[in-house]
């Protein structure tokens, strides 16, 4: 019994072998067995079968580090003493570094801290677009541009999945907000769905090879995304040839005869407290009895599963790899992830780095710079080792030389709430006596540092943000101190975008920190001292206003009476900022350094290209400044000719240099002309028409330094 799946071409010859097993241990299953596989006895594992020595199968959450142990038949924890992890930083920081290195890296930590906890299959990454500044899941997802998306996701599975442990690239598909997240019915073009909603699904499953998939809890023109015929069965499997196993969201499953004939594999998170009343339990098995599934379709759901089990070596634990836990090693990648993040907005007169050297006196004022944020953000929270606040790093670091002179500013003033956006009604306090006291610090002292932004009252799954404001009076707060000392430098930490407009203007220094992780500290007061070049970019536009932003400003979100229709189409995030040449408050691909960097003349190895070739662009990247830093040389293309609308610009390639003061790099950024192509709706694929592209080279979105036409017959 090989079933089609099974002998598609792409199986490796080692793959056949494995293929035989699969079919072996079929055969040898009662119907009940092989449902057994097909859905949880427990939050996060599946059952094995004893008798053919099929192990259990354990999932964690998730995208930053793996997740403190929770019951099996509950969702509060158990209560370990030994789950502490590593907590990396969520996914627009790591995106904002723009270093699939660093997202490697991150995953062959997380994926041997998961080994030596015994799991299988790691929740993560999670990679849906940055659609508007308010989702709630903003900052676990990584950016507004499908192709920084893949490089990143790509890099973070073949690193996790090294190391014997199953991705789940999460959540297919278009959960772009949180409001109705169980119910909302997205519809959106198929151009778009083609540009921009499934290129990083598309490339972590063929170049990343992820071996599974989780189904998101909307619906997406019409049908619930884990019985959705359409994005499960023609794309995902048909067309990406995808092997691994789809499983649902938690409590994401609705049917059962729809859903295992549209290509669900597992149910995972059912609110039925009796497993075996689950939709791909006993209904299942009544199902086939009745002959509404055939076997086949179950036989190919087992094979799939079975199949991730072999691909992570779980019938071959002795070559498993073991794991280890909280190493040296896992704490510098964490670090380093936080570090190579942090975008330098702004930096009037060179007021960054400090010179703590030189400093008597420091204030330090605002709730970020003692908060703590791993435990944060419902299913992405990590209870980690430990966590370094700012405040913790700069007393540890500077506290015996530097008087530091501490102020709250502003007190957090809402309670988190799953599901609810109730706690962020107090959003809008201004306190005044917090404020005189942070003002009386900031003239006591040489220069000050406001830690503020959000934490994960705003930044969280379950619920959208109310507005892009910063909360709790901080505009206010920023004012007054600056107006006191204008040595004032705003460290935003927080994973979406917010408002910067009333701030921009009053204070010189603006750095963009991010939720850092369980290192946040060491890696934004290294920045602030100057001991790392800060090397981030933004990996989304931070508009002035919540308006300016293409879903707003067209008043389709989170949309009405349970459907929204992404009328802005293909034109998201940058796309839409610069087609309609709106300036935003920063542009996506914007970050500043402490040294500077120039690029030499942008040349091709060809000018007129074939369609199946690939331009070579070149040019060289030099330090000019007298500090060792990073630049993120950015290749954009846009089409002037087309016979449709095509955005001004379109990331097409990227490359984080890094170089010592004086050094000159040549960089060689390759990009397929098959890839200047769009989604022809007409003729349901892909398009390359002839003619003029303009490639564009910058160090942002917004800050093109040279184009150079080629053309394509
Ligand atoms: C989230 C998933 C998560 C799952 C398990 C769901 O609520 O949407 O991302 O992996 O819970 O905790």
């Amino acid at each position: 019994m090989i079933t089609a799946s099974m002998t598609n071409a792409q199986l490796a010859p080692n793959d056949n072998k494995q293929e035989e097993k699969i079919c072996s241990l079929i055969s040898q299953m009662t119907l009940r067995e092989k449902v057994s596989l097909l859905h949880a006895n427990a939050k996060f594992y599946v059952p094995g079968i004893k008798r053919l020595g099929i192990p259990e199968w354990a999932f964690s959450d998730g995208p930053n580090g793996v997740r403190a142990e929770i019951n099996r038949d509950n969702w509060a924890y158990a209560g370990h003493t030994d789950d502490s992890a590593t907590c990396f930083p969520p996914g627009t920081t790591l995106a904002a570094t723009w270093d699939p290195k660093l997202a490697y890296e991150r995953g062959m930590a997380l994926g041997e801290e998961a080994r030596f906890r015994k799991k299988d299959i790691l929740l993560g990454p999670g990679i849906n677009i940055i659609r508007s500044p308010l989702c709630g899941r903003d900052f676990e997802y990584m950016s507004e541009d499908p192709l920084l998306i893949s490089k990143i996701s790509v890099a973070y599975i073949k690193g996790l999945q090294s190391k014997d442990v199953a991705a789940s690239v999460k959540h297919w598909l278009a959960n772009n907000q949180e409001e109705h997240r169980d119910s909302i019915d997205v519809y959106m073009s198929e151009r778009a769905l083609r540009e921009i909603y499934l290129p990083g699904f598309k490339a972590s499953i063929t170049q990343g090879g992820a071996y599974t998939v989780m189904a998101a809890y909307n619906k997406f023109r019409g049908n619930w995304c884990s019985e959705n015929e359409y994005l499960d069965r023609q794309i995902l499997r048909k067309e990406l040839g995808f092997k691994g196993v789809l499983m649902t969201d938690w409590s994401a499953a609705h049917s059962t005869v729809k859903a295992a004939l549209a290509g669900l594999d597992l149910e995972m998170g059912t609110d039925k407290k009796d497993y075996d009343q689950w939709y791909f339990a006993d209904p299942l098995m009544d199902a086939v009895t009745a002959g509404k599934v055939p076997m086949a379709v179950v036989d190919e759901k087992v094979a799939n599963v079975l199949r991730i089990m072999m691909k992570t070596k779980m019938f071959d634990e002795n070559h498993r790899e073991k794991g280890k836990m909280n190493t040296p090693e896992h704490q510098q990648a964490a670090y380093n992830d936080a570090a190579e993040a942090a975008v330098l907005l702004q930096n009037k007169g060179n007021l960054l780095p400090l010179n703590f050297n030189k400093l008597r006196s420091i204030a330090i004022i605002g709730d970020n710079a003692t908060r703590k944020h791993c435990g944060g953000g419902l299913s992405s929270e990590i209870k980690a080792l430990y966590e370094i606040t700012p405040l913790e790093a700069i007393q540890k670091k500077f506290g015996a030389t530097v008087k530091i002179n501490f102020a709250q500013g502003y007190e957090k003033q809402s309670t988190f709430k799953e599901g609810s956006n109730a706690g962020q009604a107090n959003a809008d306090k201004v306190d005044w006596k917090l404020i005189d006291e942070a003002v009386k610090v900031a003239k006591e002292s040489d220069v000050v540092i406001i830690f503020g932004g959000l934490n994960h009252d705003f930044d969280t799954e379950s619920f959208d943000k109310i507005n892009m404001d910063l909360p709790y009076g901080q505009d206010v707060l920023i004012r007054e101190v600056a107006k006191a000392n204008p040595n004032t430098v705003v460290v935003i930490i927080a994973g979406s975008p917010v408002k910067l407009a009333g701030i921009v203007q009053r204070v010189p220094a603006i750095l963009w920190s991010w939720y850092g992780g369980m290192e946040a500290g060491n890696a934004v007061v290294d920045v602030l001292s100057g001991k790392i070049d800060p090397s981030g970019k933004l990996p989304f536009t931070l508009p002035v206003s919540l308006d300016q932003s293409p879903a707003h400003a067209l008043g389709n979100f989170p949309g009405r009476d349970l459907k929204v229709n992404y009328e802005e189409d293909i034109l998201v995030g940058y796309r839409w900022f610069d087609t309609k040449k709106i300036m935003p408050q920063f542009p996506f691909g914007y970050g500043l350094s402490y040294t500077n960097f120039v690029f030499g003349t942008l040349s091709t190895d060809k000018t007129v290209y074939g369609k199946e070739e690939v331009i070579q662009a070149k040019f060289t990247v030099k330090n000019t400044g007298s500090r060792y830093g990073a630049e993120v040389a950015q290749l954009y293309v846009c089409d002037p000719g087309a016979s449709v609308l095509r955005p001004a610009k379109e990331l097409k390639a990227f490359q984080k240099v890094f170089l010592q003061p004086g050094e000159t790099k040549i960089v060689t950024l390759n990009v397929k002309v098959a890839d200047l192509a769009f989604y022809d709706e007409s003729k349901k694929d892909w398009n390359v028409e002839a003619g003029d592209f303009i490639l564009q080279l910058g160090n942002s979105s917004g800050n093109i330094s040279q184009t150079l036409k080629i053309a394509v017959k």
